[in-house]
C-alpha cells in the first residue's frame, strides 16, 4: 500500500485545503515559533492558491495528500531579481523516509527556477535537527543571518 512509486506529485487544489491544514498542524506542533490555528492556516493556504507568485506542491498516495510544501516569490536586491521562499515542508509521519520530502523540495526549487529565481531560502527551527540534516543533505547551507520579526497592530 505504501509503495513510494505510487506517490503522485501535483499542484495543490482548493479541495486539498483541509488535508493541507492538518499537515501544517503536524509541522507547527514541532515549530515553537508558530501557532496551530486551523482557520488562519486555511486562510493562508487559500491566499497562496490564489496568488500567481506562489505554488503549493502536494504528494498524493492512496487518494490522500501525504506531503506538501509551499513556495512563493520575493524580490531580492541581493540577487537582483526573484528569490523563492519555501515554507510548510512536511510529510505525513507514516510516509517519511521514502524520498517524498526530497521530491517535494526538488519540485519547489524547479518551480522557483522556472519563475526566474536564482536562490531559494527557508526558515527552520534551530532545534529541529532532523530537518536541518535533511536540508544539509539536499545542498542547503546555513547563513550568518538570523530571523527577526515584529507583530503589527491591526
Ligand atoms: C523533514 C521531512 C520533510 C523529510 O521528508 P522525508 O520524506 O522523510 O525525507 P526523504 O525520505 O525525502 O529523505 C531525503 C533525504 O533526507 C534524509 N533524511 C530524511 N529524514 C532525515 C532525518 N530525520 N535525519 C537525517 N536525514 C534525514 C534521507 O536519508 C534522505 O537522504 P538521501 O537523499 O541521501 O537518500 C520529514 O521528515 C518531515 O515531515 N518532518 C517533520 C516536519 C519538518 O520538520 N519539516 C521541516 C520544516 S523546516
Amino acid at each position: 500500500m505504501d509503495d513510494p512509486k505510487a506517490v503522485r506529485f501535483r499542484g495543490a487544489e482548493p479541495r486539498d485545503v483541509p488535508r493541507l491544514v492538518a499537515l501544517i498542524g503536524e509541522l507547527f506542533a514541532l515549530e515553537t515559533a508558530f501557532i496551530v490555528d486551523p482557520a488562519r492556516q486555511e486562510k493562508g493556504l487559500r491566499a497562496l492558491l490564489a496568488s500567481p507568485n506562489a505554488h503549493i506542491l502536494a504528494a498524493e498516495a492512496n487518494n490522500q495528500v501525504v506531503g506538501m510544501c509551499t513556495v512563493q516569490l520575493t524580490v531580492s536586491t541581493s540577487e537582483g531579481g526573484p528569490s523563492g521562499l519555501i515554507e510548510d515542508v512536511v510529510v505525513d509521519r507514516a510516509w517519511r523516509g521514502k524520498g517524498i520530502g526530497r521530491a517535494l523540495l526538488d519540485r519547489a526549487e524547479a518551480w522557483a527556477r522556472s519563475q526566474g529565481a536564482s536562490r531559494v531560502q527557508l526558515l527552520a527551527d534551530q532545534h529541529n535537527t532532523p530537518a536541518l540534516d535533511f536540508y544539509a543533505g539536499r545542498g542547503w547551507t546555513l547563513t550568518p543571518m538570523v530571523c527577526l520579526n515584529k507583530k503589527l497592530a491591526r
